[in-house]
């Protein structure tokens, strides 16, 4: 929940505020490549899932102020129990998260128990302590590729993720049928007419893009991925299928290039359906606010935190 209750003094720079809370709260502020880029500018570190993870389970500081989605934090927090863990807005949560609820992910896995159950980041922190190995989009193939060729596999949430990876590995895995609302919706038809105005341009991709997206690509990957690669890249035009946050970093990184985002299928001009809607929760305003006043802040049951601990140290382990 925001702190509506809380007003803003409108001659406060806030960056210089958050700056003196950071200072005083001794405060690491770390930003996924998906929030505004006055967060971003102001964060101490962006990174994609799996670059937040470590730097949260390496964190000095006493606070962790997490700037993405509440699953993000949550990771954090299981990681780094011991430290107040402040989120800008408690709502903003995930599709793939909602797509899984914890009690229909625990009868699959009872319905397949010879399977060993690789879940993708994007999921609760209840659905983690019920899974194997946690997973994000820079390390899910090499992780597959050290599970023993008999073992059987389910991955959850994201269904598309999961196509992708069985397309790269050969491993044929048993899916849930979680989608990402900004990535499914990316208009082929508009990606076509785009490619075909800009045949110099580059087309980069997030694997939770639906396959025929991930068809026309160029190159595949995780938000740090596409991004060192529009970096560089010797071209100077990228069409870009993934959240439009991304981007902030990516002018700042190839001054010199263009970027272009894709419309969503849904009719008419769809000026925002590149943004995530939770992501998008965030504001500068929203980060002081909850720096001020130490909330909302992550909590968790001790007995989940640990499950789901096991299974996020797997996948730390396995991504050395
Ligand atoms: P990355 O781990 O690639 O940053 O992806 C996170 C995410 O939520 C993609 O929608
Ligand atoms: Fe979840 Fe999609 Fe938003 Fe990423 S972009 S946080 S997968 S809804």
């Amino acid at each position: 929940m925001p702190n509506t209750a809380l007003k803003i003094n409108p001659y406060l720079d806030l960056e210089d505020e958050i700056n003196r809370l950071r200072r005083e709260m001794n405060a690491v502020i770390l930003a996924h490549y998906y929030q505004d880029g006055d967060i971003q500018d102001i964060a101490d570190f962006v990174g994609d899932s799996l670059d937040l993870s470590r730097k949260a389970a390496a964190a000095k500081a006493d606070v962790i102020v997490f700037c993405g989605v509440k699953f993000m934090a949550e990771v954090a927090k299981i990681l780094s129990p011991q430290k107040l863990v402040l989120l800008p807005d408690l709502n903003a949560g995930c599709s793939l998260e909602t797509s899984c609820p914890p009690a229909a992910f625990k009868k699959f896995r009872e319905q397949n128990p010879d399977h060993i159950a690789l879940t993708y980041i994007n999921c609760s922190a209840e659905v983690k302590a019920l899974s194997d190995i946690i997973v994000t989009s820079a390390n899910a193939e090499s992780i597959i590729r050290q599970i023993p060729e008999n073992q059987p596999i389910l991955f959850a949430p994201d269904k598309y993720l999961g196509k992708y990876l069985e397309k790269k590995t050969g491993r044929k895995m048993l899916l849930w049928e979680g989608t990402c609302i900004v990535h499914e919706q990316f208009s082929e038809r508009e990606l076509i007419k785009l490619q075909t105005n800009h045949p110099d341009a580059f087309t980069i991709a997030h694997p939770e893009c639906p396959e025929n997206l991930l068809a026309r690509a160029d190159h595949i990957g995780s938000t740090s991925s596409l991004l060192k690669f529009a970096a560089e890249h010797s071209g100077k035009k990228f069409i870009v299928l993934t959240e439009s946050g991304i981007i902030h970093q990516m002018k700042a990184k190839s001054p010199g290039s263009v970027f272009f985002t894709v419309p969503g299928t849904s009719e008419g001009a769809c000026a925002t359906c590149n943004d995530c809607p939770h992501m998008k929760l965030n504001t500068l305003e929203k980060l002081y606010m909850c720096m001020a006043a130490k909330s909302p802040a992550l909590e968790l049951d001790e007995n989940i935190r640990i499950a789901a601990k096991k299974s996020l140290d797997k996948m730390l382990e396995m991504s050395k």
